[in-house]
């Protein structure tokens, strides 16, 4: 069965650049009657709004920080409010790294505490706001946590603790979710080119050639091949599919 998302509305956090941003397009691409966007950044986020109305998708953007739960809450609700239905929510927006070191030995409180806000309980207020108002039966939640949610990495503690921590977050959630025909999943990115990575890079805590060398394909991943993913879980194509861990990591964790 072809990936058929028409008259599907859905919600996407961090979609002012990277995987975000290649998921709406995406949705946009693939027929979705609406999509939500939202991130911190509102210049890039203009950029994926502007993209995305070729499509023909009725398209809201709203500047949102994921760790401010009454502004998540009311972002879900509006949102639902505007497009009649929500049926389907990818929770990307998501940081590493942090102002200081970032050791389990030397990492600052504000810096854990901006981790645990941003990749954590973002991913949580998301779900708590989604999980009200989604079609029972039919809708479909994709957090994207990273293979870093299933291996230790050392120096980014507090981010793969993050990330360790999305997971448990979805699977629990499936399992509440899924005699009401609600299937909740995650996405666990291995080295992808995006903005992210190349921050990191620069702080020393990632390596495109060592990470991207060390998967099965031999090379990083772009955006687009986990949005890939992101669309079909989302896609009534993957109907039997929920409280997967779903690697998209060329290999990595192989
Ligand atoms: N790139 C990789 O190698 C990789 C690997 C594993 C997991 N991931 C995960 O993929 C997700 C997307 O990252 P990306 O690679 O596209 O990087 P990116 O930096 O291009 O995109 C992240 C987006 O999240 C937004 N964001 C940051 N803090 C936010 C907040 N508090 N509220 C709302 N939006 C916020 C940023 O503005 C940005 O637009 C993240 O959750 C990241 O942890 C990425």
């Amino acid at each position: 069965m072809a990936m058929n998302l028409h008259g599907k509305n859905f919600t996407v956090t961090g979609a002012a650049s990277g995987i975000g941003r290649a998921t709406a397009i995406l949705l946009a691409e693939l027929g979705a009657a609406g999509v939500a966007i939202s991130d911190v950044n509102e210049v890039g986020l203009k950029e994926t709004e502007e993209i995305c109305l070729k499509f023909g998708t009725k398209i809201t953007a709203r500047k949102l920080d994921v760790s401010d739960a009454d502004a998540v809450s009311s972002w879900i609700a509006d949102t639902v409010s505007e497009f009649g239905k929500l049926d389907g929510a990818a929770n990307v927006a998501g940081i590493a790294g942090g102002d200081g070191t970032t050791t389990v030995q030397t990492i600052v409180q504000r810096d854990w505490d901006r981790m645990m806000g941003v990749n954590l309980n973002g991913v949580m207020y998301c779900m708590r706001s989604q999980l009200e108002h989604i079609a029972k039966p039919g809708g479909s939640i994709v957090n994207v946590a990273s293979t870093a949610g299933i291996h230790g990495l050392p120096k980014s503690a507090a981010y793969s603790a993050s990330k360790h921590g999305v997971i448990g977050l979805t699977r629990s959630a499936a399992g509440e979710f899924g005699r009401a025909g609600v299937r909740i999943n995650s996405v666990l990115p291995g080295p992808i080119d995006t903005r992210i990575f190349r921050e990191g890079e620069e702080k020393g805590l990632f390596d495109a050639k060592v990470m991207g060398g060390a998967t099965q394909l031999g090379r990083m991943g772009r955006a687009e091949e986990v949005a890939n993913v992101i669309a079909f879980l989302l896609s009534d194509s993957s109907s039997y599919v929920t409280g997967a861990r779903w690697t998209v990591d060329g290999g990595y964790t192989a």
